[in-house]
């Protein structure tokens, strides 16, 4: 799977030559000022919940290209009201087979609102079967035990989790996710962004390595293949 990172917790997936965008936030994003928002062209947008630094070009996005959102029920009802209406609705613990590949929406230990206060239904996460490979989108999440049961359940390739703390899992915490999960590989996400969530990346990197793990931190903008 070819991965672009946006900053954030937003990448695009291209696997099974459908280009799959998650959690768009990218035009507010400071450290994202060098990427061109109308030159991402997704067929599918997942959303894991609906904080303004998950969606904040999500209608934007979503008009212009007419991708297939999908998200929970509460998010499209208020997607619907924007007039995005290609969206497909799903909660957790569900399962479908999409173009790309098979999506599962998972649990993820967080709040769910959208900008407006409309109220977003449960955060999620993601699982991601491709044709040969399993990825784990955690959204934003705490640590949790629901981590063990997926690592019992999937052989992942890679997982991407939040390390930027206060929000969500900081390095620690993701250090024993990886574990709960048994991947080796991890992807670094939320962080950096603004204030509450900047980290010291070589120390990061450093901390995964001494508990065995990898620790990718993407530069925005740039790819990489898992
Ligand atoms: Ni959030
Ligand atoms: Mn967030």
């Amino acid at each position: 799977m070819r991965i672009t990172y946006y900053g954030q917790s937003c990448f695009l997936f291209e696997t099974a030559g459908k280009k799959v965008l998650v959690d768009p936030f990218i035009t507010p994003n400071e450290l994202a000022k060098h990427i061109d928002v109308n030159a991402i062209h997704p067929d599918f947008i997942l959303v894991s919940h609906g904080h303004a630094d998950h969606t904040a070009d999500l209608v934007d996005i979503a008009t212009r290209t007419g991708a297939l959102v999908i998200c929970s029920y509460e998010i499209m009802v208020w997607l619907n009201g924007k007039g995005v209406t290609n969206v497909h609705p799903m909660n957790l613990g569900g399962q479908r087979t999409f173009d790309f590949g098979k999506l599962k929406m998972v649990f993820a230990a967080h709040s769910n609102s959208l900008p407006d206060g409309t109220y977003g239904g449960t955060a999620a996460g993601f699982i991601i079967e491709t044709e040969d490979k399993v990825f784990y989108y955690a959204g934003d999440t705490a640590l949790m035990q629901e981590m063990k049961l997926f690592g019992d359940m999937y052989r992942f390739t890679a997982a991407f989790f939040p390390i930027g703390d206060n929000f969500t899992m900081g390095l620690e915490d993701a250090i024993i996710a990886s574990k709960f999960i048994k991947c080796d590989t991890i992807v670094g996400m939320h962080y950096d962004t603004f204030g509450y969530i900047k980290i010291d990346k070589e120390e990061a990197r450093t901390k995964f390595a001494n508990a065995g793990l990898q620790l990718k931190l993407i530069d925005i903008g740039a790819e990489i293949s898992l």
